[in-house]
């Protein structure tokens, strides 16, 4: 009902834990990949956070009419509608933050890995444009594989000539959203009350929900904790098997995508204690790019906080985590240097 009618933009947003509440509304958001499965909903979700002035539409099919659908909602946000490439600069240019859903997504029986060949090109052409209209924005890249799409990302940066890649991140946000749901449900707790840290990639095993971290503290026995871990590492597999056929996690991670944009705009704005994980060039591990919790400031990271205190159950998973993200790692930056 509140959502239909609410008093103040500002009530509204409360609705949705840890959205933008800042007072400042002068930011421009782009969304790559505006009219899909997480585009539409995540785009209806930013046109009502008010720090948004701008709310700037991009696909390559079918934003126009997205684009005037939304602009008849009575929030701040302005809305603009680009189609095809020769939008794709009008789209980037002045934009604070850019969230980039584009892509194909799994279907039954496939891993995120096996997107690569579609989205990895896809992900480099948007890059390549990032870099070259918006080269100081955030990024936030959810385009699967994200273990792959991400160095993808800043690699193409480096090439294009801009080196500082410290605002390229990959929305591991899904899986945090997730380990509090699950964890809130088995446990009975207030779910609006629970922070579970993920750290590692955004696949299978890669994904690591840190439970021995988890705010309230918890505890399961053994065989419960390695049950409800894997549940984790196997949600978006889940979804994809519950859509038979339809796509992947669109709802929950258009959810995800609009939180994790949100803090960017909190970050940008001087906001303190801005704290989300997310898969970023990183020297924490052997890996490269490894998620863990961040401080976010108006430069990007303002603090890694690291892997922290680890049970041994949970250093065993960043064991097996930290080759296998490495493979994807050299995937994205072998793809990257022949990309033209
Ligand atoms: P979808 O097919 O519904 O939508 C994808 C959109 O991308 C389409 O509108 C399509 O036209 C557009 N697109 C394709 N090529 C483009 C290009 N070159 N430029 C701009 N837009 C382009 O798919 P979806 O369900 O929205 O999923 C999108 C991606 O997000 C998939 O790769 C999926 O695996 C991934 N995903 C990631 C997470 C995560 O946690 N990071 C969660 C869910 C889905
Ligand atoms: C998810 O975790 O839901 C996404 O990465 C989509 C997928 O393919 O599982």
């Amino acid at each position: 009902k509140q959502f239909l009618r609410p008093s103040t933009v500002n009530n509204l947003t409360k609705l949705v834990r840890n959205f933008s509440v800042t007072g400042q509304n002068n930011y421009k958001v782009a969304v790559l990949g505006a009219s899909g499965g997480i585009g539409q909903p995540m785009s209806l979700l930013l046109k009502q956070t008010p720090a948004i002035k701008q709310l700037a539409l991009y696909d390559i099919a079918h934003t126009p009419g997205v684009a005037a659908d939304l602009s008849h909602i009575d929030t701040a946000a302005q809305v603009s509608g680009h189609i095809g490439a020769e939008q794709l600069g009008d789209c980037l240019t002045g934009s604070d933050v850019v969230v980039i859903p584009a892509g194909v997504p799994r279907k039954p029986g496939m891993t995120r890995d096996d997107l690569f060949n579609t989205n990895a090109s896809i992900v480099a052409d948007l890059s390549k444009a990032c870099a070259k209209y918006c080269p100081t924005a955030f990024i936030c890249i959810i385009s699967n594989p994200v273990n792959s799409t991400v160095p993808i990302c800043c690699e193409i940066y480096k090439k294009s000539g801009v080196s500082d890649t410290s605002k390229i991140f990959g929305v591991t946000t899904l899986d945090v959203v997730r380990s509090n749901a699950f964890i809130a449900e088995a446990k009975g707790f207030d779910v609006s009350k629970v922070n579970v840290p993920v750290i590692g990639g955004h696949a299978g095993i890669t994904i690591i929900p840190v439970i021995s971290q988890c705010s309230p503290s918890c505890s399961f026995e053994q065989p419960a904790l390695e049950a409800i871990t894997e549940r984790i590492q196997d949600a978006g597999t889940e979804v994809v098997k519950a859509k038979a056929g339809a796509g992947s996690a669109t709802l929950s991670m258009a959810y995800a995508g609009a939180r994790f944009a949100a803090s960017a705009l909190d970050a940008l704005s001087g906001k303190d204690n801005v704290v989300e994980c997310a898969f970023i060039q990183s020297s924490i591990t052997a890996a490269t790019y490894f998620s863990t919790p961040l401080l976010l400031g108006p430069n990007g990271v303002k603090k890694n906080f690291g892997l922290g205190n680890l049970s041994d159950y949970e250093k065993k998973l960043v064991d097996a985590c930290v080759p296998e993200l490495q493979k994807s790692i050299k995937k994205g930056e072998e793809f990257a240097a022949n990309f033209h």
